[in-house]
């Protein structure tokens, strides 16, 4: 798949009940404050540090805009519409990179879990991927562990392709892989569940 390497800058996205805006530093300390749990942690890639640091988010949030500066990852943070701009999670997107087949993570404070929040977010960010920046496919994965990921993919109509062994912060696990194809995304019925605009599914492509 050729992508093109800046990716453009970060545009600010709407969904139904969300205002999904670029990461910034000053995000950290809500993201510390709501990231470092174990329920959050636990499925995901063993690389994050457990128990997760003071400067855990810090950290990582310039290692994030680092890789924004150089173009090879977009980060939005999940913010309530309506809200105080306050970050409730992240969703990111990546382009594929040979071998890794995993261009999109995505977390929510527990606070907000079970509302359909991040299928919402996943919807549209799916839609700029599909639609904006004219991407083929999604590769995704999760924990197999982690039914609620799984769940997300399988609304979206991705396909599982495998499972192999990985490590995650709770140890050794499987690791499901699916791919979101865009002309199955775009054909599939409008998702009430879905935001406005062009995160409905069904919508022509542009
Ligand atoms: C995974 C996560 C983002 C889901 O967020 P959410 O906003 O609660 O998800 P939604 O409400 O959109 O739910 C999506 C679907 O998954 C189901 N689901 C969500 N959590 C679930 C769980 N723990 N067990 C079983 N099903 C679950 C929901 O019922 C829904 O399916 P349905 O519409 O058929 O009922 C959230 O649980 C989280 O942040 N987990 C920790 C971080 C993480 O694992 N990130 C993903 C790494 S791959």
């Amino acid at each position: 798949m050729a992508v093109l390497i800046p990716l453009p800058p970060t545009p600010t996205l709407e969904t139904e009940r969300l205002i999904l805006r670029p990461l910034r530093l000053d995000d950290a300390p809500a993201i510390q404050r709501e990231f470092g749990h174990w329920e959050i942690v636990r499925h995901l890639h063993a690389g994050i540090p457990w128990p997760y640091p003071a400067d855990g988010a810090e950290t990582n949030v310039r290692e994030c805009l680092a890789a924004r500066e150089r173009g090879e990852q977009v980060f939005w943070v999940l913010t309530l519409k309506g809200g105080d701009d306050e970050a409730i999670g992240q969703i990111d997107l990546r382009p594929e990179i040979v071998g890794a087949r995993d261009m999109r993570g995505f977390w929510l404070a527990r606070a907000f879990w079970g509302r359909g929040l991040m299928t919402e977010a996943a919807e549209r960010v799916t839609a700029y991927a599909f639609e904006d920046l004219g991407w083929p496919y999604l590769y995704l994965t999760n924990a197999a562990a982690n039914e609620g990921s799984h769940r997300i993919k399988e609304k979206q109509g991705a396909e599982l392709i495998d499972v192999t062994p990985a490590d995650y912060v709770s140890g050794p696990g499987a690791r499901e892989t699916w791919i979101l194809r865009r002309e199955a995304w775009l054909a599939r019925a409008p998702n009430t569940q879905a935001g406005s605009g062009s995160s409905r599914p069904g919508r022509d492509a542009t």
